[in-house]
C-alpha cells in the first residue's frame, strides 16, 4: 500500500465491488462487521482519516469533524442527508456528499408497495392466512380500498416524487401536488398533475405521499390538524424520513379513524418506533427499505465511493451538496 494513498474511513459493511475500487485509489479502514461503530470507536478511527464514508445512522456532527483535522470529504450512502451537519463541514473546508438519482426509482416503488398494501390491507390479509384463520370466501370479506381512479396527492415533487408520480398514470389517477416551488410546467404536463396548497391537497387526496426532506422546516409537517384535515377515507404513506409526521399524532389519527390507514417505511427515533404502531392493524410497516434492492444498493455504496475518491483526488465530486466548501 503506497504512503501516498489518502486514508479513509467506512463506517459499516459495503459490497465487495464497493471496497475493491476504494481499495484502488485509497488506504482502506472498514467495518465489514457492520456492527454500529460506538461515538467513541468513531472518533478514534476518524482521527487520521482523509474521507469518511458514512451512511445514514452516522451522526456526523460539529464534534466529530473536529476530531478529524484532515478530513476533505464526508461521502453518504443515502440521498437524504439530514444526518450531516453540513454547515460545519462547510465552515471547515469539507466536501459532502449523497447519492441522488440511482434511487428514485426503487423508492417509488416501494412507496407504490405502502399504497397498495395500505389500501388492500395485505399485511393484515397475510396474518389471517397464517394464523389458519381462512375458513371461506365472503362477499363481504377484508373489503379495502381502490387505488385506481383516486386522487393521489404527493408533498414533496423532487425526482423520486416524480417518479411516484408518473407511476400513477397506469392506474388512471388523478394527481395533485404540492412543492415549495412549482415545478416546470412541462413535468406538470408530463404527469398530469395539478400544483395546490398543502391544506387543499390534505382535503382532496385520498392517497397523500410524503416525498419531502427532513429539516426543521419539515419537522412534524403532519400532525394532529394535517391528520383532521384528511379524508377519513384517506391514506397517508411516509416514505420519506421519519419525524416529518408526528407519530403519536398518526397512532392516534389511525386509532380514531380520523383517516382509514398509513403506510410507513419510517419513523421517529427509528429503529425504536413508537410500540403503539404494533397495537393497530390499519398501518403497513416497514423497515426503512425504501431503496433496498440489491442493484440500488449496490449503486448507492458505488455512487458514495465514487464522490469520496474524486474529491480525494482533487477534483469536484458529482454529487457535491456544498460547493461553497470547495472555497474554502
Ligand atoms: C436515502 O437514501 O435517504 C434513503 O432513505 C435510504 O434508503
Amino acid at each position: 500500500m503506497s504512503e501516498a494513498m489518502p486514508k479513509v474511513l467506512v463506517t459499516r459493511e459495503v459490497f465487495d465491488e464497493t471496497l475493491e475500487y476504494l481499495r484502488a485509489h485509497c488506504d482502506v479502514d472498514a467495518n465489514q462487521e457492520d456492527v454500529a461503530l460506538t461515538p467513541d470507536a468513531l472518533v478514534r478511527r476518524i482521527a487520521d482519516k482523509d474521507g469518511l464514508i458514512c451512511s445514514l445512522t452516522d451522526r456526523i456532527d460539529a464534534p466529530l469533524i473536529d476530531a478529524a483535522p484532515r478530513l476533505k470529504v464526508v461521502a453518504n450512502i443515502a440521498v437524504g442527508y439530514n444526518n450531516l451537519d453540513v454547515a460545519a463541514c462547510t465552515a471547515r473546508g469539507i466536501m459532502a456528499t449523497n447519492t441522488p438519482g440511482v434511487l428514485d426509482d426503487s423508492t417509488a416503488d416501494l412507496a407504490w408497495t405502502l399504497m397498495l398494501g395500505a389500501a388492500r390491507r395485505v399485511t393484515e390479509v397475510e396474518r389471517y392466512i397464517r394464523q389458519g384463520d381462512w375458513k371461506g370466501w365472503r362477499l363481504q370479506q377484508w373489503l379495502g380500498t381502490d387505488v385506481h381512479h383516486a386522487t393521489l396527492g404527493v408533498v414533496g415533487m423532487g425526482r423520486i416524487g416524480q417518479a411516484i408520480a408518473r407511476r400513477a398514470k397506469g392506474f388512471d389517477m388523478r394527481v395533485v401536488y404540492h412543492n415549495r416551488k412549482r415545478v416546470a410546467e412541462s413535468i406538470e404536463r408530463d404527469l398530469n398533475a395539478t400544483f395546490m396548497s398543502l391544506e387543499a391537497l390534505l382535503r382532496e387526496a385520498d392517497f397523500v405521499v410524503l416525498q419531502v426532506p427532513y429539516s426543521p422546516e419539515t419537522h412534524h409537517l403532519i400532525g394532529q390538524a394535517e391528520l383532521a384535515t384528511m379524508k377519513r377515507t384517506a391514506v397517508l404513506i411516509n416514505s420519506t424520513r421519519g419525524g416529518v409526521v408526528d407519530d403519536a399524532a398518526l397512532i392516534e389519527a389511525l386509532k380514531r379513524g380520523t383517516i382509514r390507514a398509513a403506510g410507513l417505511d419510517v419513523f421517529e427515533n427509528e429503529p425504536a418506533l413508537n410500540p403503539g404502531f404494533l397495537e393497530l392493524d390499519n398501518v403497513v410497516l416497514t423497515p426503512h427499505v425504501g431503496s433496498s434492492t440489491e442493484d440500488t444498493r449496490r449503486a448507492m455504496a458505488m455512487t458514495a465511493a465514487k464522490n469520496a475518491v474524486a474529491a480525494l483526488a482533487g477534483g469536484t465530486p458529482p454529487n457535491l451538496i456544498n460547493p461553497e466548501a470547495k472555497n474554502k
